[in-house]
């Protein structure tokens, strides 16, 4: 046990570290390696994406987060439709399953009990199912009529990190595909997106170089109640995901939300006892970020900002700033998301929980 996650003093903090390779093994299987054009190598059963024009997306947990910044990638390129649902929301509620339409099911085990039973019922609806799934042979990926796979390795820390990272990689190039596959993407922009993704691992490293300004802060906010955490479009699923981890390790409250949203409720929460930590990468909603970052501040609130270096991290009035090396918006949550697994492990380990097995969590769910 102690050899398996050497150096590393957790599997959680090891998983992190090998995010770089979990990436560029996925992006491997994914992207032509002479063209640089994406390649999507379905099972034998195949899938006609031409004629999909519906897509749901079914998976729980950490899975469930991936599968919201996927319909943000998919919507925008490809010009497809999607809803993405709670497996244990979707199994019981009818759903009306749509002529050519596609289930997208996320599932890092492959095993979780009700993403396999969301699934059998889309597959007995008539929906064809493709599965997401980092364990080969699993019930998921046996089941489904087509698999894409990640190839994070095994994971054996129940918070997910690298398996995350990777089912975004995945459905980044499922999306691409996807808008291949509709005619609406040219290759000129799909050579630009395939560019940032293959710039994702030498970039994964170049965030994980944080690490002991994020040890740092996570001494300064560790004894807060509760957390914040805020971001928009495809940083708003990964505001939900630092929340997650947060929780799932350091046993603190904490909440995620739509920057934008703030003003509905979460506000009136707002103290020095409430540190707000705010996903904003340099992009076109940026300066609507700020804003909210002002409302912060204007209340007295304790702000991490996680951001683009250079010019605009100086434009930000936070109290703490990890400045994210420049990337293109596409990949921005896959890279966004690192800074919050390192914030949660350094806030677990400071208080001394069980980082690999937190109390009363499983790694796979496999009863309902
Ligand atoms: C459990 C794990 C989570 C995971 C979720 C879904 O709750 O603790 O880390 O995200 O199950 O698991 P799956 O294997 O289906 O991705």
């Amino acid at each position: 046990d102690v050899t398996e996650k050497w150096p590393y003093r957790h599997y959680m903090q090891k998983e992190i570290y090998e995010q770089p390779t979990a990436i560029g093994e996925t992006l491997k299987e994914l992207i032509h390696p002479a063209y640089r054009t994406i390649s999507i190598r379905q099972n034998s059963a195949g899938l006609d994406l031409a004629t999909i024009e519906d897509i749901t997306i079914v998976a729980c947990g950490t899975s469930w987060h991936a599968g919201l910044v996927a319909k943000y990638w998919i919507e925008q390129l490809a010009h497809v439709p999607v809803q993405v649902d709670i497996a244990s929301e979707y199994r019981y509620r009818a759903s009306p399953m749509r002529k050519n339409g596609l289930m997208i099911v996320i599932s890092q085990s492959g095993e979780t009990a009700d993403t396999l039973a969301a699934m059998r019922y889309a597959k007995q609806g008539g929906l064809q199912v493709l599965g997401v799934v980092n364990v080969p042979e699993s019930s998921i990926d046996r089941e489904a009529d087509a698999t894409l796979h990640t190839y994070a390795g095994p994971e054996i820390g129940v918070a997910s990190t690298k398996a995350f990272t990777t089912q975004l990689t995945a459905l980044a190039c499922f999306a691409l595909a996807m808008a291949k596959a509709k005619g609406v993407l040219d290759a000129k922009q799909e050579q630009g997106y395939v560019d940032e993704l293959l710039q994702l691992p030498a970039k994964v490293e170049q965030v994980l170089i944080h690490d002991a300004s994020l040890e740092a802060i996570a001494r300064e906010l560790m004894h807060a109640n509760g957390f914040l955490f805020l971001g928009r479009g495809t940083c708003f699923p990964i505001a939900l995901e630092g929340a997650l981890k947060l929780k799932e390790i350091s046993y603190i409250h904490a909440e995620g939300y739509a920057a934008g949203e703030m003003k509905h409720g979460p506000i009136a929460l707002i103290d020095e006892d409430l540190p707000v930590v705010v996903v904003a990468p340099q992009n076109s909603l940026f300066d609507k970020v700020v804003s909210n970052v002002e409302e912060v501040k204007a209340r007295g609130g304790r702000v991490l900002m996680i951001t683009t270096q250079g010019q605009a991290a100086g434009r930000i009035p936070a109290d703490y700033t990890i400045p994210v090396v420049p990337c293109g918006e596409f990949v921005a949550p896959i890279l966004y998301v690192i800074p919050l697994q390192m914030l949660a492990y350094h806030i677990a380990v400071l208080k001394g929980t069980d980082v690999d097995q937190p109390r009363n969590l499983a790694k796979s769910v496999t009863v309902e």
